[in-house]
């Protein structure tokens, strides 16, 4: 597992507009969710996370090590990110190209390669399209091709930008599993997303961004149970946190089967 140490970070794109300002935390073996607002730096923070971006101020520490000092490809095979949009990560012309294509260039050996690309496939249930062009599958499938191509480097940290975006139930339901198998592997996930339901439904750890700094980080629970917080990041309670509320029930209601298992 990697430990990964984020000092006092501050990044701007321009030098008139901070966009980071002094996030500090460290990242711990928990699934953990980052919730906000649009622009309020999420994705920005994950890019420095992965290296993509130099942080203007502050340092972020894998193992102890500021990442700044560490190798691209040294990187690459420690921390894995798949992006919000797939059409930013895919460039292979069948998918099985593209899922090959990270382990061989972090130097991963053969036959450790052909099991962590067969494995990621089927994570991703896209065992038997192997040859199909990613650019001729639909939106919610050429996502699934991004993240078994991630899945197949088999770094120590995942990191995913919106996963559930253009997913229906299946989807969803495919991407908790990959989440849940990750967590189960001991694996660090991180995961940017705007579906409250899916947050609880499967992290335990939730930080809030708002306008470039951490507004509140702890569990699923206490995050969802801080109405007046959630309000003031423009951020709503899942659907059955709400409802429970709504009719008056007492306690944070996080899922259908927690009201269920009491009533
Ligand atoms: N390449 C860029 N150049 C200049 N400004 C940028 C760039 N990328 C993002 N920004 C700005 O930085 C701020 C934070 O953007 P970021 O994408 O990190 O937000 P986010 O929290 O991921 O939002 P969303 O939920 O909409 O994805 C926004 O004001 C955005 O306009
Ligand atoms: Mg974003």
């Amino acid at each position: 597992m990697a430990r990964i140490e984020i000092e006092d970070l501050y990044f701007s794109y321009r030098p008139e507009e901070e966009i980071l300002k002094g996030v500090r935390l460290t990242l711990d073996q928990r699934p953990t969710a980052i919730i906000g607002q649009n622009g309020a730096g999420k994705t920005t923070f994950v890019k420095l996370l992965k290296g993509l971006l130099r942080p203007t101020g502050g340092r972020i520490l894998l193992d102890g090590q500021d990442i700044a000092g560490l190798s691209a490809a040294k990187l690459a095979s420690r921390i894995g990110m798949v992006f919000q949009n797939p059409n930013d990560q895919i460039f292979k012309n069948t998918v099985m190209a593209e899922v090959s294509f990270g382990p061989r260039q972090i130097g991963m050996p053969e036959d450790k390669m052909r099991i962590c690309c067969q494995k990621a496939l089927e994570a991703a249930r896209l065992t038997g399209l192997e040859e199909k062009n990613p650019y001729d599958m639909g939106l919610s499938a050429r996502k699934m091709v991004a993240i078994a191509s991630i899945l197949a480097m088999d770094t120590d940290t995942v990191i995913f930008d919106e996963p559930t975006i253009a997913q229906d139930h299946v989807g969803k339901e495919r991407i908790r599993q990959i989440i849940r198998g990750l967590a189960g592997e001991g694996k660090s996930v991180i995961a940017i997303l705007h579906d409250m339901d899916f947050v609880a439904d499967v992290f335990e750890r939730v930080i809030v961004f708002m306008e470039g700094r951490i507004l509140m980080d702890g569990s699923v629970r206490e995050v969802f149970a801080d109405r007046d917080m959630l309000e003031r990041a423009y951020l709503e309670q899942p659907n059955v946190t709400r409802l429970c509320h709504e009719l008056g029930y007492r306690g944070v209601y996080l899922k259908v089967e927690e009201l269920l298992h009491e009533t």
